[in-house]
């Protein structure tokens, strides 16, 4: 298998055409949905971010240069969940009328302990509802997918692999430019790359953005090890992470945006 195989694998999952973002940017949530939204995106990054073993156990099985190019994904991944939690803020802001909801933006704690509430509010009675996390089983199953990365045997090394190359390519071609959609081509939130509270979305998109480098990046180091021994974990690693992000997605798409439009139908 090569590696360009893998990739139109990643294309041409359900995950990477979710129209999530796009119904969010045509439904117009209410404030609670919008943070309830960005709780479980942003625990779901925040889960994607630390590299654990990973780079350590890439060198272990003699691939360090696919060790060092993993390594600078994660090096350029930080500081990241402050910038994500400023954007989510400003964006609650500008989704009310009047007096701004958060006056600090750079105040992550406070910011994401309102998202979590709009979540318990929300979902809190689906099953299995975490109220001390705030999370869903299907938040934590598509977070879990990153445990891989603390194991360092050679089938998890190869798994995590492939998990590194959907994530890299979703990001870059589902995600960021989802959150581009519905938080500013939509118009909703007047919300424009100019602003310092955007400077999230500006940094991860298009084709000078983090997420292309990180494409690359992930590309190279699969394209280079990918042989008949290991494709089986790579594209096990791969279809979890699509599987388990195409849940959650349904998961918010129904319940914060489908909803939605029934309530204001009602
Ligand atoms: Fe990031
Ligand atoms: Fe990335």
């Amino acid at each position: 298998m090569r590696v360009e195989t893998l990739v139109e694998r990643v294309k041409a999952h359900r995950c990477y055409s979710h129209p999530i973002f796009h119904n969010w940017a045509r439904v117009n949530p209410g404030t609670e949905a919008i943070g309830a939204l960005f709780h479980h995106i942003r625990s779901f990054c925040d889960a994607t971010r630390p590299g654990w073993n990973l780079p350590q156990g890439l060198k272990e099985i003699g691939l360090s240069t696919e060790s060092h190019l993993l390594q600078e994904i994660v090096d350029s991944e930080e500081n990241h969940g402050p910038e994500l939690a400023m954007m989510a803020g400003h964006i609650i802001n500008r989704s009310v009328p009047g007096k701004a909801i958060f006056d600090d933006l750079t105040d992550q704690i406070h910011i994401e302990s309102m998202l979590k509430r709009c979540s318990d509010e929300l979902l809190g009675q689906l099953p299995g509802y975490d109220f001390a996390t705030g999370l869903m089983p299907q938040t934590k199953k598509a977070i879990r997918t990153f445990e891989t990365r603390k194991s360092t045997a050679a089938q998890d090394v190869y798994k995590s692999l492939g998990t590194a190359l959907a994530l890299e390519i979703i990001s870059n071609r589902q995600l960021i430019p989802g959150e581009k959609t519905c938080l500013v081509d939509s118009g909703l939130y007047r919300a424009s790359f100019d602003e310092p509270a955007m400077h999230y979305l500006v940094e991860h998109y298009g084709e000078t953005g983090a997420e292309c480098q990180h494409e690359q990046n992930a590309i190279e180091a699969v394209g280079s090890v990918l042989n008949p021994q290991n494709s089986a974990a790579i594209v096990q690693g791969a279809d979890d992470f699509l599987d388990n992000l195409a849940a959650l997605w349904d998961l918010l798409d129904a319940t914060l945006l489908q909803a939605e439009v029934d309530r204001v139908a009602a």
